[in-house]
């Protein structure tokens, strides 16, 4: 297994042109430079298409970190030392001949070099295959690949497949950025390392669970990618369903790869597929159709540059999902997730079940029940509310809800939170792949949401439609309220 001795500084960006090599990868690694965190000797190569020449590249990642990265944040001298230690190479991936230029850039460079495709999955294996002839991969080379790894089991077995051909399992680093965010492995330590809650963590003591992944972008400009995929796809598949293994996963016997990859199998395997007698009542799929976000206007999916008139594909899903195991029986996990909502909220809602027997007025029972709201976005913290008397001599005993908040920001006297990506592209240098997704975890993932899919068009069921701007279907709503649920924000 590659461990952190074999310490790579070479790094080659394959589609260093593309948005999320300009958007995400470009700004984490200008954050990585400040924070004096990349060693001396780490060189990054851009590889795409266009034929421009290396000042023109940096000209591109200088255009790119003055739009994604804050003022306050900006510094002259740290981006020169960051696009001092870039190169481009022009190279068009389906060329054999231009993978010779490719070596003759990297002639000199230091191994192990961690070769990152930020390209489509059907160019992986042309990658590799050209990578291969060059004879330029060693045995402890990675390969970082993004999800959705695939578009379905089937698919992302094939792209598995490719992979294996020229690297083995410990070289292979499956992205999903959410699991580089603060506050999803903030999740392991709020839930192990207070007794607090660890004690309370199962369907005795919780009513139900909500992850809400809300967004108010829509498919910005990606219609080709978005149509084929969907936000199933594009949000349950990998983000979702990770940030639900943490949640509901046992607790691993050590803080390493295997065995939180263990645990979170385990959930997955767990996790119960939908079926015709419950897809109605646990599955939502819907379109948004015009509206407006802030005062400005905005198209429905349908209207969206590029859109095919008759697309069916989903921009919001509301899941019911359950797991059946010892500890969560009964308890339902409920998934929402949608593009162009109200506005981007990201967060995991842990309502607890009341007292059996209830002291104070009866009137007031059907608000008690604490809730632990984690948040990811807009705020990164935890709030916990809790219930106390009302202050007053003419209150008698009537209870008030309030909320305990920690904001990760504030407590810990941060200027910043740093992104998934910054997390992840450090441990893909220092060969850590504990935030790495495994190929079991991923395949049971597709398993789950092509069974889901699968049943919900056998069964006809509708394909609901929301403005933009709101907060989802109402249908999304009733999912909920049928067992006496709510959306916790609603
Ligand atoms: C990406 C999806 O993986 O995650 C995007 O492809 C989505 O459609 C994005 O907008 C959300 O990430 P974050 O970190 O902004 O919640």
């Amino acid at each position: 297994m590659t461990n952190s001795q074999d310490k790579s500084t070479s790094f080659v960006l394959f589609g260093a042109l593309g948005d999320l090599s300009l958007r995400k990868l470009m700004p984490a690694w200008f954050y990585l430079e400040r924070s004096g965190l990349l060693d001396d000797s780490l060189r990054i190569l851009g590889v795409a298409r266009q034929d421009i020449t290396r000042e023109q590249f940096q000209q591109k990642i200088i255009d790119a970190l003055n739009l994604y990265v804050p003022d306050e944040y900006l510094d002259a001298d740290v981006y020169n030392k960051l696009i001092e230690r870039i190169n481009y190479c022009c190279c068009d991936l389906n060329n054999h001949d231009d993978y010779q230029k490719l070596e003759q850039s990297l002639n000199g460079w230091n191994k192990p070099i961690s070769y990152y495709l930020a390209i489509p999955p059907d160019l992986f294996e042309v990658v590799c295959d050209g990578l291969h002839n060059i004879q330029i991969l060693t045995k402890n080379s990675r390969i970082v690949v993004e999800k959705p790894i695939g578009y379905s089991l089937e698919s992302s077995r094939d792209i598995h497949d490719k992979l294996l051909k020229h690297f083995n399992e410990s070289q292979i680093y499956r992205i999903d950025h959410y699991l580089g965010k603060e506050t999803v492995q903030n999740l392991i330590a709020l839930r192990f390392a207070n007794s607090l809650f660890s004690s309370q963590w199962n369907s005795k003591s919780i009513e139900y669970i909500e992850i809400t992944a809300a967004e108010s972008v829509g498919i910005e400009g990606r219609w080709d990618y978005f149509d084929g995929v969907g936000q199933m796809r594009d949000m349950v598949q990998s983000h979702i369903l990770q940030l639900l293994c943490l949640i509901a996963m046992e607790p691993p016997s050590r803080l390493n790869d295997q065995s939180i990859r263990n645990e979170k199998v385990k959930v997955l395997q767990a996790l119960q597929p939908l079926n015709e007698n419950n897809i109605s009542k646990s599955f939502i799929r819907a379109q948004y159709s015009d509206g407006q976000i802030s005062g400005a206007i905005k198209p429905g999916y349908l209207n969206e540059e590029g859109a095919i008139s008759k697309s069916k594909t989903e921009t919001f899903v509301a899941i019911k999902a359950e797991i059946a195991n010892w500890r969560w029986s009964g308890t339902p996990f409920y998934i929402r997730t949608g593009k162009r909502m109200a506005g981007k909220i990201t967060n995991i809602a842990i309502h607890f079940k009341s007292d059996a027997h209830f002291i104070f007025d009866q009137d007031q029972k059907s608000s008690t029940g604490n809730s632990l709201i984690i948040s990811l976005h807009p705020t990164e913290g935890i709030s916990l509310q809790v219930f106390t008397k009302r202050h007053g001599v003419n209150e008698g005993m009537r209870l008030r809800s309030d909320l305990m908040s920690l904001d990760f920001i504030k407590s810990q006297k941060l200027l910043k939170i740093p992104s998934g990506y910054q997390r992840l592209l450090l441990d893909i240098l220092l060969g850590n792949q504990s935030l790495f997704l495994c190929k079991e975890e991923i395949e049971l993932a597709w398993e789950w949401c092509d069974n889901a899919y699968k049943i919900w068009q056998k069964s006809l069921q509708p394909l609901y439609s929301y403005p933009a701007g709101s907060n989802g279907p109402n249908e999304s709503k009733t999912l909920l309220q049928q067992n006496g649920h709510n959306w916790h924000d609603e």
